[in-house]
Formats: structure tokens, C-alpha cells, sequence
């Protein structure tokens, strides 16, 4: 019997949680932040340990876990594959049973989904996703966090991606299925997206367009990322041509709500995947969105650990 398989609270793909639970999440964040922005002490995790596993590269991932834990009052253990046992064979259900008796919550940053499913069967504390190839869940927390301080609520709004159909749409498609929002989607052939890999069953919450600016047209956000994602990297130079029209440019940010948000999760490609006017420009908000990584991710960490508070 897999001992994980118990009442343990994991986040493993956006459609672990409710609609309700992002509600508090993102008021939670929100209390959060004011809290840090005021240099006011808030310190809920004294004693808790994170372990974060890393098996592919992070800049963000990293300083907002470890930097939001520590401000909780908590401590880190950061491992990779290179300085870990999981680099030399170690069954991940092994590795997983020995870690989560030391600490209170592990993150991991993997490449099949199939493998975090595997850790979070066998662990006793709750796993987060920092990323696999299919899903990137603490990243659209972050983002749907940002539109909401930006411009309120996401519900019956129009979010534009352009790109490959990689994690982060694949993301954003659950996203839009549990938080009520239209999800318009243009890929390059062969790059597309399929509803049935995020396990979203109710496809009117996603459009798809062949030309990236008929996608943007009317969206409230408009969001891209890399061409070639982490363990992709292969298939570069095909993708450079593949994905040539794919680059979000001010004809399609013009053709967006005159108000439309533009996200990317970075690191960006300026001349890639988006124009640099685009990016360094007056509807981007990019910054804020890799800053409320760590207000989100806090308020998820002390949920997962602490239940609802008050
Ligand atoms: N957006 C994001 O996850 O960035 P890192 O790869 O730097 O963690
Ligand atoms: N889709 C990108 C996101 C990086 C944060 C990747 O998986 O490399």
C-alpha cells in the first residue's frame, strides 16, 4: 500500500483546488504581501522545513520559495540531481519516503509529471509542483494573483496565449476551466494544445485560433512564453521556424482590450517569443508577476501546512 494515498493536501496540478480554495489563496496572498511591503514581521512557520528538488534550472522558483520560507520563519533544504541520490538511481518512492519523514513540505521541479505523482504517493507531507513538463501550477497562481490586483476578478475575462502548448498553457487551460475565463489559444501546427492532457473535459472555456492575432482580439491579458522549454532543447532550431509568427508584437497588443495585461512567466526572449516593446512597455506587468511568485507561494505553503487561518 502506497502510504501517501492518505487525506495529505498536495498541489500538484492546478485542478488540485477548488475555486473557493483560490479565493482564499488569493486573499491570503494579498495579506501577505501588505504584510512584507510593511516590513512587518509574519512568521507562521517556525520550525516547519521545506526541501526543495530541483531537476531542471530555476532562477525564480528558487529565491521565491527559499526567500518566502525563511521569511515565514521556516528553513530550507535546497537538493539536485547532480548532489543527490535521485542523479545515481535512487527509486523516487525511496527518495520520497526518506525525505518526507525529515521535512514538512517538499517542492519539485522534474520533468514527467508521472514522476512528482510518484514522489507525492509516497511521501507523508504535502508536495508542490515547481514545475514538470505538463504543468506549471505555482506559476498561473502567481499570474491569476497579479491580474486580480491589476484589474479584479479573472472570471468572465479573456486570456490570449500565444505560443507553444507547453506547460504553462496546459496550466492556464485548467485555470480557465475552474476559475470561469475564456482561454484563447493560438499554436503553431504541431505545437498544439490538447484539452485532454490537462484533463479538461469542458472545452467551451477554450478557443483556438490559427493566427496569434485573431487570438488576441478583445483578450484582457495577453500572455507567451519561451519557444523552447527546459528539456526541449533538441528541437531548437526547428521551433525558431516553426514559431517565427509566433511573437507577441504591439499590432497584437493593439488588437487586445485597450487595457489588456501582458505576462510572461520568464526568463523572456526579447525578439522571440515577445517584441521588447511589449515586454519593457506600459502594458507589462512582469515584474510584479515574478514578485507575487513569493506572496502566492507563502500563502500556499502556509495553507498547505496550516489550514485555513482565523
Ligand atoms: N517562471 C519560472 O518558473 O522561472 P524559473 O525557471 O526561474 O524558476
Ligand atoms: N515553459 C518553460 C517555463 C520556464 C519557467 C519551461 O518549462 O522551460
Amino acid at each position: 500500500m502506497k502510504p501517501g494515498m492518505s487525506l495529505i493536501k498536495h498541489f500538484l496540478q492546478f485542478k488540485d483546488f477548488r475555486a473557493e480554495e483560490y479565493a482564499y489563496l488569493f486573499e491570503r496572498a494579498s495579506i501577505i504581501k501588505t504584510r512584507f511591503k510593511n516590513y512587518e514581521k509574519y512568521t507562521p512557520l517556525v520550525d516547519r522545513t521545506l526541501a526543495m528538488i530541483f531537476e531542471k534550472a530555476s532562477t525564480r522558483t528558487r529565491v521565491s520559495f527559499e526567500a518566502g520560507m525563511y521569511q515565514m520563519g521556516g528553513s530550507v533544504v535546497h537538493l539536485t540531481t547532480g548532489d543527490s541520490h535521485l542523479g545515481r538511481a535512487e527509486p523516487v518512492d525511496d527518495t520520497a519516503r526518506v525525505i518526507s519523514r525529515m521535512v514538512d513540505v517538499v517542492m519539485i521541479r522534474t520533468y514527467e509529471q508521472a514522476k512528482l505523482e510518484g514522489f507525492a504517493a509516497y511521501s507523508r507531507v504535502p508536495v508542490i509542483n515547481g514545475l514538470t513538463n505538463e504543468y506549471h501550477p505555482c506559476q498561473i497562481l502567481a499570474d491569476v494573483f497579479t491580474y486580480i490586483e491589476h484589474r479584479g476578478s479573472i472570471a468572465g475575462k479573456v486570456v490570449a496565449w500565444v505560443g507553444d502548448g507547453n506547460n504553462m498553457a496546459n496550466t492556464w487551460l485548467q485555470a480557465a476551466d475552474i476559475l470561469g475565463f475564456t482561454l484563447h489559444v493560438s499554436t503553431p501546427s504541431g505545437y498544439e494544445i490538447d484539452p485532454k492532457v490537462a484533463g479538461v473535459t469542458n472545452t467551451g472555456c477554450v478557443k483556438v485560433f490559427k493566427n496569434p492575432l485573431d487570438a488576441c482580439r478583445g483578450a484582457h491579458l495577453v500572455t507567451t512564453d519561451v519557444w523552447t522549454s527546459m528539456g526541449y532543447e533538441a528541437e531548437n532550431e526547428a521551433r525558431m521556424k516553426a514559431f517565427a509568427d509566433w511573437c507577441v508584437d504591439r499590432e497584437m497588443m493593439a488588437a487586445a482590450q485597450p487595457d489588456a495585461l501582458f505576462m510572461h512567466c520568464l526568463p523572456a526572449h526579447r525578439g522571440e517569443e515577445v517584441e521588447a516593446d511589449v515586454i519593457d512597455g506600459p502594458q507589462s506587468v512582469v515584474w510584479d508577476e515574478a514578485e507575487n511568485r513569493m506572496h502566492a507561494q507563502k500563502a500556499l505553503m502556509e495553507y498547505l501546512l496550516l489550514g485555513r487561518i482565523g
